[in-house]
């Protein structure tokens, strides 16, 4: 369990003051010129030897996606920060802006600073109005009091932050849409190579990072990388905003060290399970793109980026969805489909054909008006989608339902023989 002392977001559930004098009271903007001061090469060390990891889906180490800008460039270099938030579950990055909008703020100048970016762009989803007005307001906040812009913090150093509001696509929130869209073109994911560190916003070097991954690295380089290393396991190091939602009795995000076991974090956190541990049918522990997991899994199972993996499934956003057993799994799932293939943006033919037909399929599973050998072929089609797409919206899309056929193809089958029992009782 993570020490209160270990904790990064003081003021997670906003019982504090988020303005500036609330911020600095608990300890942002402490000694940033000086760290500023010991040089673009020594944060990007920090960051890695930190072990932090991506807090956007992917998990990519933060430090060498940082080293991979141009040491030098003839054109500026940005700092892109993603704050689309649209994978469902997932609601942390808004609690974030809206009660700690100061470290994300100097998140992004000592990013900026360790990436050699001369300005933060941050997309914030179009429906998080009213977080995009109090990021604004801290935003000018910082403005004001010379920690950001010419000379920011006194440090030499010049920096801008442009907040620039999303109009409410999921996949905006896929780092090369989330380009195109910034600059004013449809959202839909760009060919790689080119990375965006190499031709990125606006043609420039960029990086994209999630709003925690940049949030939480003024705590990491002033507290040290043994201190954030010290926490969670190798590889899986630091701490974490979890967002448990579901079936339990108290749905809440909560930051705590990587690692913890599922049921402890539900147990100690969320109020259990309705009625009970034992009424518990499955967890989608990352987001609704990661594969389901069964009860017997989530008895055991660590919630790390590796853990989770090694049972067919992912950390994602650390969203954790809760099931009971009055769910109807299959039809969960099929909800999923049926957000896949809205949401696709149709550029690619695996992804754009194949979601509406698992979709369908689906639907039909849901009834139990299908064959058995269908599951098979759903299972087909979904390996025809994954990997085969610009972007990992597709992967996205095939790993909710592969999930549900690893661990609950018989309660599929089950469906199919009632559906067909009943079918020939009406016949009879
Ligand atoms: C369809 C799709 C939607 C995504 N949505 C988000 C999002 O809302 N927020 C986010 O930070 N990353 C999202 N990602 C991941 C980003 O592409 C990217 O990996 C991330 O912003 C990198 O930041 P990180 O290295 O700090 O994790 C999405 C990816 C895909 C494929």
């Amino acid at each position: 369990m993570l020490r209160d002392e270990d904790r990064i977001f003081t003021n997670l559930y906003g019982q504090h003051d988020w303005r500036l004098a609330g911020a600095r009271a608990r300890g942002d903007w402490d000694g940033t010129k000086a760290l500023i001061a010991k040089g673009r090469d020594w944060i990007v060390d920090e960051v890695k030897k930190s072990g932090l990891r991506g807090r956007g889906g992917a998990g990519f180490p933060t430090g060498l996606k940082w080293s991979f800008m141009p040491k030098q460039s003839d054109r500026p270099c940005y700092l892109v920060v993603n704050a689309d938030e649209s994978e469902p579950g997932t609601c942390k990055d808004r609690d974030i802006i809206r009660n700690d909008p100061h470290k994300l703020i100097e998140g992004c100048l000592l990013a900026g600073v360790g990436m050699g970016a001369q300005a933060a762009f941050i997309y914030i989803r179009g429906e998080f109005y009213n977080e995009a007005l109090r990021l604004q307001a801290a935003i000018d906040e910082a403005y004001a009091a010379g920690l950001i812009g010419k000379n920011a913090c006194g440090s030499g150093y010049d920096f801008e932050i442009i907040l620039h509001r999303g109009a409410g696509a999921y996949i905006c929130g896929e780092e090369t849409a989330l380009l195109e869209s910034l600059e004013g073109r449809k959202g839909q994911p760009r060919l790689k190579p080119p990375f965006p560190a190499a031709v990125g916003l606006y043609g420039c070097p960029s990086t994209v990072n999630n709003v925690e991954t940049i949030a939480v690295a003024p705590t990491i380089l002033r507290r040290g990388a043994a201190w954030f290393a010290g926490i969670g396991r190798p590889k899986n190091e630091g701490t974490k905003v979890f967002c448990i939602s579901g079936h339990i009795n108290a749905p809440c995000n909560v930051e705590e060290a990587m690692g913890i076991p599922l049921r402890e974090l539900i147990e100690r956190h969320a109020g259990g399970v309705r009625g009970g541990w034992d009424n518990l049918l499955a967890v989608i522990p990352g987001g609704s793109s990661v594969p389901v997991i069964p009860k017997s899994v989530c008895d055991t199972v660590l919630m790390d980026f590796d853990a989770l993996r090694d049972v067919k499934s992912g950390l994602g956003t650390a969203a954790v969805i809760v099931m009971d057993k009055s769910t109807d799994i299959v039809k969960a799932i099929a909800r999923l489909s049926k957000f896949y293939k809205h949401e696709s943006c149709g550029q690619c033919t695996p992804c754009r054909e194949g979601t509406g037909w698992m979709w369908r399929v689906m639907e039909r599973m849901v009834k139990g008006e299908a064959e058995v050998a269908e599951i098979d072929m759903l299972l087909d089609v979904s390996y025809e989608i994954e990997g085969h797409t610009i972007c990992a919206l597709g992967d996205a899309a095939a790993w909710p339902i592969q999930g549900l056929i690893r661990h609950f193809r018989p309660e599929m089958e089950a469906r199919i023989r009632q559906y067909r029992e009943a079918a020939a009782r009406r016949a009879a």
